[in-house]
């Protein structure tokens, strides 16, 4: 776990010192400065509450060590896609109460996050709360990456971090314009993503498996690709799966599978051989005539599958031999289900998976990195979202850098490095 805890701790000399590159807000003396922080609070709301707040505890901690270092705390988020106009659905005012509940801090929610309104709250900002200014996206210039708009953000504060990794894949105003415009540093959770991800991908302590699943190939190419060349074993579950048995010519029978795709499929598993990464492909699956909870699983080799049912999960050999193959690993990087884990009874081989994941990981045999689009849900359905390494809550940034581009949130801190020093 000492990878995944970004040195610098506040109080110590080391104040320049910079994690991956990045200047570290926890090595900043705070006290009595106007932070402005990007956070991630899009959480997905129903009937105007917050319906889970994953994202809301995760970044809690984050807040509470700045208000309690002294800091005046104003926040920045987005909230959905309101697409340039203030618009009441995606108001970030349910997010304030609460954020202050899993804070422990008042927090007082600003309905605009630039302008008078936002100007007027900066000059009664009370020590020991904590300012959320209204959804960021209510105004166009903040996805066009304005500069002016950013110029209008940084008025908020006088030291600038992000700490949403989740949102480092838009070069948006808060996330890339801003930093250029202040001092500008990365925040506790982004840096332990980032952490995170450079365990299991840069340097990883082999064998390194990873475990790529969910329905499609055709979103995951670029990440397959990246994937074959860098892990020492790639399991592959999900629908994307079915599109591998067709490429080595299988009938999948009426399971979901991309035709288009089989040339791909034969690629990567080409480059695989190549580069020496062994490809693991389900060898039973469960069927079944439709996707419903009414629907009769029938546990079927691959070679067997039923021209009238569709393979929606994996089969009870093919878990026993991930386990296997997890047993011989080191280090799990763990991309998407092995199955329609939703409907039950298609969820029980990504959590036979998951749960053996987290007892490797619990015996201190293997490091578990999970993230991306379903897998947190995944993961937390199988209960075992607090016993792997590291589970990360990002969608599109965690896939993105799986596909090994670079994102411009973190880009952008990172060439702030040098000057990172505040005056
Ligand atoms: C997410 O939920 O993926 C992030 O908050 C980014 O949101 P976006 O995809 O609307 O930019
Ligand atoms: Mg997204």
């Amino acid at each position: 776990m000492g990878l995944l805890q970004p040195h610098g701790g506040h109080g110590r000399r080391d104040r320049r010192r910079a994690v991956n590159g990045l200047g570290d807000i926890r090595s900043v003396d705070v006290a009595g400065r106007r932070v402005l922080v990007r956070a991630d609070l899009n959480v997905p709301l129903r009937n105007g509450t917050v319906a889970d707040t994953t994202r809301i505890d995760r970044f809690a901690p984050t807040v509470t060590d700045l208000v309690a270092r002294g800091a005046r705390v104003v926040l920045m988020t987005h909230l959905g896609r309101p697409a340039g106009e203030a618009n009441p659905v995606y108001s970030a005012r349910p997010v304030a109460d609460r954020l202050a509940r899993a804070s422990g801090y008042p927090v007082t929610f600003v309905p605009d996050c630039v302008g008078t309104v936002a100007e007027h709250a900066a000059s009664h900002h009370e020590a020991g709360t904590i300012q959320l200014l209204e959804n960021l996206r209510f105004h166009k210039a903040e996805e066009e990456n304005s500069r002016s708009f950013a110029l209008r953000l940084s008025v908020n504060g006088d030291i600038y971090v992000n700490d949403a990794f989740s949102c480092a894949h838009r070069a948006h105003a808060s996330t890339h314009a801003i930093v250029r415009l202040m001092p500008a540093y990365a925040g506790p959770s982004l840096l332990a993503e980032v952490a995170a991800l450079e365990t299991v991908l840069e340097n990883p302590v082999r064998p390194v498996a990873a475990l790529v699943g969910g329905p499609k190939v055709s979103s995951k190419i670029a990440i397959l690709e990246q994937l074959v060349t860098r892990m020492d074993h790639l399991i592959i579950g999900g629908g994307m799966a079915n599109t591998f048995l067709a490429a080595k010519r299988l009938d999948v029978g009426r399971s979901l599978h991309e035709r288009d795709c089989i040339g791909i499929a034969r690629t990567i598993m080409a480059k695989a051989a190549e580069s020496g990464c062994r490809i693991l492909l389900p060898d039973d699956v469960v069927v079944a005539h439709d996707l419903n909870e009414t629907a009769t699983p029938l546990e079927v080799p691959v070679n067997a599958i039923p021209a009238d049912r569709m393979a929606l999960d994996v089969g009870s050999a093919t878990v026993m031999r991930i386990g296997r193959v997890l047993e011989e690993c080191r280090t799990l990087l763990w991309n998407g289900p092995l199955g329609a884990f939703e409907i039950d009874p298609f969820g029980r081989g990504t959590f036979a998976v998951a749960r053996y994941a987290a007892e490797l990981v619990q015996v201190g045999r293997l490091t578990a990195i999970a993230g991306g689009g379903d897998t947190a849900a995944a993961l937390s359905a199988a209960r075992v979202a607090d016993r792997i390494t590291y589970l990360s809550t990002a969608g599109g940034a965690f896939l993105e850098w799986l596909e090994g581009r670079s994102l411009p949130g973190i880009e952008a801190l990172r060439n702030k490095v040098p000057n990172m020093e505040i005056a």
